[in-house]
């Protein structure tokens, strides 16, 4: 059954009906041919639009331009006209052979196409669509006492300060953001090579450069806190700058605190913390008995079973756990005989980790109660939907927002599609589903 037919048989919709009807027809034969349709759909609707809103008037014969139109935006928001426009640019590759389609990017033009069809019922319709969930609340998720919109975060030290990615994603529909790692006095970081590719991911031994938690308080946490989720990451050389670093950051502004116990790029990184359960519980307590906020545990993968870690930590007043921060590993150069990174070694991350992480995100969600966060690799809503049914709560995007800054809403519009399609009315009713 069509998911458009709420409109097939209404007359005033007959413009652009019959046109969204058949772009959705087309997916099952050619992802190409329905990109194709799905723009002709779109023009079709916003021409509608325009003819039918007294309030718009049309200063371009261009589309882009119509959708572009200030007032238009005003009407259907942002958020919508910039679906319309990824909708527009991708059928134009369509129609110009540019490139071929993947069957998530032609259900996302479709998804699009439907959120603007079921918008236009709504402002404008006679009798509106049977509700079928929206987006918002297909994603919309509670965790450790914090509502978030989607279940999608952006990994610490991937994300800078959520700032800088303002303009390709909507900071306050990500579940949160993991702020780059905040220590208690400045750090320059390492110095020499601190990035190298890998087949499928990247090392780095960046370091922790960061400006320090005092600049941190002053400069920029009252520039982002009222524009996102603010998780502030954490890390130190002993359980006292952990508990000083948390009681500093138990401030307006902060949602909740992140312990990085597992940097394995700097002596004094933490992952001393993060190897040894003995040492992580008690990091875990001093932060906890520190600050109100809620404590996520960052744990490390370069441990042989690290289910003990996250029972300890559980065990010792942890909030939730949040894995996997990146896998040691170190390249070398075959000219100069030398390591390509100035550290010797950095922390592998990207989609070559995405197997060992959902394997531990998997192990660990059987052993304990608090959510989990899972992270590692992520690249797509696929590799998203396959850590909640390992049993994490949400998921946090690295590595992936280098290649492309606005993922994390790709991942969030795919899988709400991914929801829809299977009849789903929120994303909770797929963490630790598998079947084993
Ligand atoms: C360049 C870079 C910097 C990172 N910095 C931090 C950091 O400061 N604190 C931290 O907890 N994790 C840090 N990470 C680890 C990521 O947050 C994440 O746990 C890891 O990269 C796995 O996810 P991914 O494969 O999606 O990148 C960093 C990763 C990268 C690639």
């Amino acid at each position: 059954m069509s998911r458009f037919s709420f409109i097939a048989d209404k007359d005033e919709y007959r413009f652009f009906s019959k046109d969204c009807l058949d772009a959705e027809e087309s997916f099952r034969k050619s992802f190409d041919s329905c990109v194709k349709l799905v723009r002709t759909a779109v023009d079709a609707a916003v021409k509608w639009v325009y003819a039918t809103d007294k309030n718009l008037s049309a200063t371009s014969d261009n589309l882009f331009d119509l959708i572009a139109d200030k007032n238009f935006q005003r009407t259907f928001g942002k958020d919508l006209a910039d679906k319309l426009h990824y909708c527009r640019t991708a059928g134009n590759q369509a129609i110009h052979n540019e490139r071929e389609f993947t069957a998530d990017e032609a259900a996302r033009c479709l998804q699009n196409l439907f959120e603007f069809v079921c918008t236009i019922d709504k402002l404008y319709g006679k009798n509106p669509p049977r509700e079928t969930p929206a987006s918002s609340e297909l994603l919309q998720t509670q965790l450790c006492g914090l509502k978030l919109n989607t279940p999608i975060f952006a990994a610490s030290g991937t994300f800078g300060f959520g700032e800088e990615f303002a303009d390709f994603v909507d900071l306050k529909r990500l579940g949160g953001v993991m702020v780059k790692c905040t220590t208690l006095k400045p750090r320059r970081g390492n110095d020499g090579v601190r990035i190298a590719e890998t087949p499928s991911g990247m090392l780095n031994c960046i370091g922790l450069e960061n400006p320090g938690v005092e600049k941190f308080l002053s400069d920029t946490l009252p520039r982002i806190k009222d524009r996102m989720t603010v998780i502030v990451n954490i890390s130190g050389s002993s359980v006292e700058d952990y508990a000083a670093l948390a009681k500093l950051l138990d401030v307006d502004g902060v949602a909740a605190i992140e312990l990085n116990i597992s940097c394995p790029n700097v002596k004094d990184g933490g992952i001393i913390f993060g190897t040894d359960e003995r040492a992580a519980a008690s990091v875990t307590s001093a932060a906890k008995r520190s600050t109100s906020k809620p404590v996520i545990v960052k744990l490390s993968p370069n441990v042989t079973d690290i289910t003990k870690i996250a029972k300890a930590v559980e065990s010792a007043g942890a909030d939730a756990l949040s894995l996997i921060n990146t896998l040691m590993g170190m390249e070398i150069n075959i000219d100069t005989w030398r390591p390509t990174l100035g550290n010797v070694t950095g922390g592998l991350s990207g989609g070559a980790i995405k197997p060992v992480a959902l394997r531990m995100v998997w192990q660990t969600a059987q052993v304990v109660n608090v959510p989990i966060i899972g992270m590692g690799g992520i690249r797509s809503a696929r590799d998203a939907i396959e850590f909640l049914l390992a049993g994490a709560m949400a998921v946090a995007v690295g590595t992936a927002n280098f290649a492309d800054p606005s993922i994390t809403m790709t991942i969030a519009d795919d899988l709400s599609t991914y929801l829809r399609r299977r009849g789903l009315k929120n994303v909770s009713e797929l963490v630790g589903k598998l079947k084993t």
